[in-house]
């Protein structure tokens, strides 16, 4: 079946998936279910089993080529929930060097109190990886700097040193649509689903999708336990927002790709930072479109900065991405406060599926009025 019919047909088969011919999973809210002769009759308590969430793990799973999928309450539920499976007191990680703030935060703040240092290590570049290094974590485009890496030839160096070294990737940024990191070796693949799966900026989600059995059975062992699995009612909301994500990525990254010729007409943007503009060395045969965020250096002061992104009138001004409308942030005063490397001067936007002319001509007008800001 292919990625559009399955997003769609995928576990929502009247007759088949239920009873009454419905052709929408509908929302199962009971909390515990009746047990026989003391036991389970297959579905026990909602913390570890509910239909609709398995729905749509059926579809996710199916759109990451993979064997297995768990949904979490959040991108970080899941991250924290596969970190938490994998590691060993004094395990050695190695993760690259530019990575979503919060997922960097976990391995920074939190895993030293188990005697974990995580190494950080610029995968575009050439590498060494030492044999003892149990969970390496990946992410291509990086947040917000946009690094790209041949994520095949990557993994493959990493398996060399070590073929039971763990590698997890956070595929959030591509989507399943674009790009599926099992087929270059990945161990893991990680989602925040908050953003383009579920695509409408109305609830937040997590998704893990993976072959290994063993893996498959720990990481939800642990779900189990932390209680941080995905609610009936946000897993039918991202039930409904993966059946578009086909259509909302195509139109994302066709805007995007216009956004990115307006920019590059005005002299004032000094950078543009888009998996299409990358080194085609550092990316995997095997992904398939570039996406709908972009992020860019612009000569300004802080000021104008400030006055530019407050005369935005369609554009909102909010951190996430991936929602149908355009949402723009300063990573170096908002998502990422305080993380090395990123300057003041970078704006990220997530291009929405407005039409493409309003949000360019939003641009334009806010842009025109920096020019009345001094400093
Ligand atoms: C690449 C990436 N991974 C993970 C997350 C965390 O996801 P959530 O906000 O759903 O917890 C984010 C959030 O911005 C992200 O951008």
């Amino acid at each position: 079946m292919n990625f559009e019919t399955s997003v769609i047909h995928l576990a929502e088969k009247p007759y088949i998936d239920n009873i009454w011919g419905d052709v929408v999973k509908s929302i199962h809210l009971t909390s515990t279910y009746q047990l026989q002769d003391l036991e389970p009759m297959g579905h026990f308590y909602q913390r570890y089993d509910n239909q609709t969430r398995e729905a749509l793990e059926k579809k996710l799973a199916y759109s990451e080529k993979a064997n297995y999928c768990l949904v979490f309450s959040s991108g970080m539920a899941a991250i924290t929930s596969v970190i938490f499976s994998i590691i060993t007191l004094n395990c050695r990680i190695v993760a690259f060097d530019d990575l979503y703030s919060v997922t960097r935060k976990i391995f920074n703040q939190v895993l030293p109190k188990y005697n974990i240092i995580v190494d950080y290590i610029d995968f575009t570049s050439d590498f060494e990886i030492s044999k003892d290094v149990s969970l390496v974590w990946l992410e291509s485009p990086t947040n917000p700097m946009m690094k790209m890496i041949d994520v095949k030839k990557v993994v493959k160096k990493i398996k060399e040193s070590n073929p039971r070294t763990v590698v997890v990737f956070d595929n959030t940024f591509l989507s399943p649509y674009f790009y599926n990191p099992l087929d270059d070796g990945v161990d893991i693949v990680v989602h925040s689903a908050t953003k383009y799966i579920n695509g409408h900026s109305d609830c937040m989600a997590g998704a893990v999708m993976l072959n290994n059995q063993q893996l498959f059975e720990k990481i939800k062992e642990y779900r189990n336990n932390f209680g941080n699995a995905l609610s009936p009612f946000d897993s039918y909301l991202v039930l409904r927002g993966l059946k578009t994500l086909h259509l909302r990525m195509q139109k994302h990254q066709e805007n995007c790709i216009k956004v990115i010729e307006y920019l590059k007409t005005k002299s004032f943007v000094s950078k543009i930072l888009h998996p299409s503009l990358c080194e085609k060395d550092n990316i995997s045969a095997n992904v398939r479109g570039f996406g709908g965020t972009v992020s860019f250096l612009v000569d300004f002061t802080p000021s104008q900065i400030r006055h530019f992104i407050s005369n935005l009138k369609v554009i909102n001004h909010a951190v996430s991405l991936g929602g149908v409308e355009s949402l723009i942030c300063v990573p170096h005063f908002s998502t990422h406060k305080g993380i090395e490397g990123i300057p003041y001067n970078l704006i990220r936007l997530s291009v929405g599926i407005e039409n493409v002319n309003d949000i360019i001509d939003d641009l334009e007008q806010a842009f025109v009025k920096v020019n009345s800001v001094k400093v």
